[in-house]
């Protein structure tokens, strides 16, 4: 196979050109040529040089014009940024791992050595820049028919290529779940062998991948794929336990980890957020912890949004995910997934709803979103009518919205305005006032305006026994 044409942009004829007055051998690999063959589109292109790396880096990079590079003389690589591609140097090796170290031993190597020391065979492919075979295909482990199979394989005898650095399992079912692959079965039986080993990657490796699964268009795969190896057991306990269904005098509860799954896959039709993703996974994550089993009722499990929410922190610190406005958004997610079914009932009062959209604010709509993905159901009716109740709900929350303005509430009395009025310091006073304005809003006693919260705060003052000022403004 050649695949000249599509090697016009003018770097792989600069590298070719530098090569060949050198003497020496480069060729695409890796990545760059699998994508190029699935027709994704991809901006990383690797080079392997036979010969030094760096030195052929710096020759090209001089050609192109390039100001910045990195060399990195330790891992004989060089990397810089041309045209928006980042490109990667770096000499043909082979590699040789100790077992408790994803660091490997490195020597020179012929192409066949990278190429073994490669993860799969669809990973492996490379294509020569060298004059007298210029785009041509070099496949050593016939990775062209793993592609065209749909096939995740390795190079070498799996549990080897596994061992050597483990992060290539997680790589492996992420490979899978995007690209829609089937991981051979010898390989799946190694990964689950040695998924205990994905003890030695670090946590941001493993969650690096992790998200690259959630973003797939669907997660579910993978996350089969994580739990059957077992390795998910290795990095996410909390998920493991939603799996299975206990059953107590004929009564069972859903199996809270294939439900999640499925609002996972739902959220995914509606969103490509990872954040609101996230949340998807989380929503029901205490559900565990809070199980009971009540004879009139069945299966309960009180709380479980809220401990849910008290949860999310410590998972986030775990695997290394942000601990910002990111995670506080998921919190928020997860403490409220249940709130707007709760406003279906048509006794539902405008205070309910108001409080809701106050306590949602801006991340109103991605609740809805959750919401609605969690609407799963073998029963078609009850589907149906789950979803006539949220369209009630979204409605509601509408009127009351066009109505009250409660989404973006800012207290129409800044606390600065209330020191002010009343010539005081900050002091609880001064919290206890504001408050009693939001509180008379949200509980519809008052309209959102000035007006209505000027009266009211002249009202609560007298209470408190402050000295009322005459109204200037
Ligand atoms: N590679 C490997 N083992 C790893 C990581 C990478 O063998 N643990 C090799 C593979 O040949 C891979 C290449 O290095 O194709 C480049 O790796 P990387 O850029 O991380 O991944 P890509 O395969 O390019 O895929 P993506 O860009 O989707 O991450």
């Amino acid at each position: 196979m050649n695949l000249k044409t599509h090697l016009q942009h003018n770097i792989f004829q600069t590298i070719s050109d530098v090569g060949a007055e050198n003497g020496v051998s480069v060729f695409v690999i890796g990545g760059y040529v699998r994508d190029i063959l699935l027709k994704r589109p991809s901006k990383d292109i690797d080079f392997v040089v036979l010969g030094n790396g760096l030195d052929i880096a710096e020759k090209v990079v001089k050609r192109l014009n390039v100001q910045k590079v990195a060399f990195y003389k330790n891992f004989g690589t060089a990397a810089f940024i041309y045209d928006e591609l980042e490109i990667e140097f770096v000499g043909a090796r082979k590699e040789s791992y100790n077992r408790d170290s994803r660091k490997p031993v490195v020597e020179n190597g012929t192409l066949q050595d990278d190429q073994n020391r490669r993860d799969f065979t669809i990973n492996a492919l490379a294509i020569s820049l060298n004059k007298s075979s210029f785009g041509e295909v070099l496949d050593p482990f016939n990775g062209l028919a793993d592609l065209d199979k749909k096939i995740i394989r390795t190079p070498l005898e799996p549990s080897k290529t596994y061992s050597d650095d483990p992060l290539r399992m997680m790589r492996a079912i992420r490979f899978a779940t995007q690209l829609g692959f089937k991981i051979e079965q010898e390989s799946l039986d190694a990964i689950s062998k040695n998924a205990d080993r994905l003890k030695i990657v670090s946590a941001e490796r493993i969650v690096t991948e992790l998200n690259k699964i959630i973003l797939a268009d669907k997660p579910s795969i993978g996350f089969k794929l994580l739990f059957d190896t077992k390795l998910l057991h290795q990095f996410f306990p909390e998920m493991v336990a939603l799996q299975g269904i206990e059953t107590v005098n004929g009564k069972s509860h859903k199996d809270n980890f294939y439900h999640t799954l499925e609002v996972l896959d739902n959220i995914c039709e509606n969103t490509d957020d990872l954040w609101l993703r996230w949340a998807a996974i989380m929503h029901d994550i205490a559900k565990p912890k809070t199980k009971r089993f009540n004879d009139t009722v069945g299966w309960t499990f009180h709380g479980h949004e809220d401990l849910g929410a008290k949860m999310t922190p410590k998972i986030f610190t775990r695997l290394k995910l942000p601990l910002d406005h990111k995670m506080k958004y998921v919190q928020k997610l997860v403490r409220l997934h249940l709130r707007p079914i709760a406003l279906v009932s048509g006794s539902v009062t405008d205070t309910a709803v108001r409080r809701l959209l106050f306590e949602a604010g801006d991340d109103i709509d991605d609740l809805m979103t959750l919401c609605n993905a969690d609407i799963t159901s073998k029963n078609e009716y009850k589907i149906l009518k789950y979803r006539q109740n949220f369209e009630k709900v979204r409605q509601k929350l509408k009127d009351v919205e066009e109505k009250d303005q409660i989404r973006n509430f800012q207290p129409p009395i800044s606390g600065a305005e209330i020191m002010d009025i009343f010539q005081l310091s900050p002091s609880k006073i001064v919290g206890n006032l504001k408050n009693d304005i939001k509180e008379a809003i949200l509980e519809g006693e008052i309209k959102n305006n000035y007006n209505d919260a000027y009266t009211y705060l002249m009202e609560r003052a007298e209470f408190y026994g402050l000295t009322i000022p005459k109204r200037g403004k």
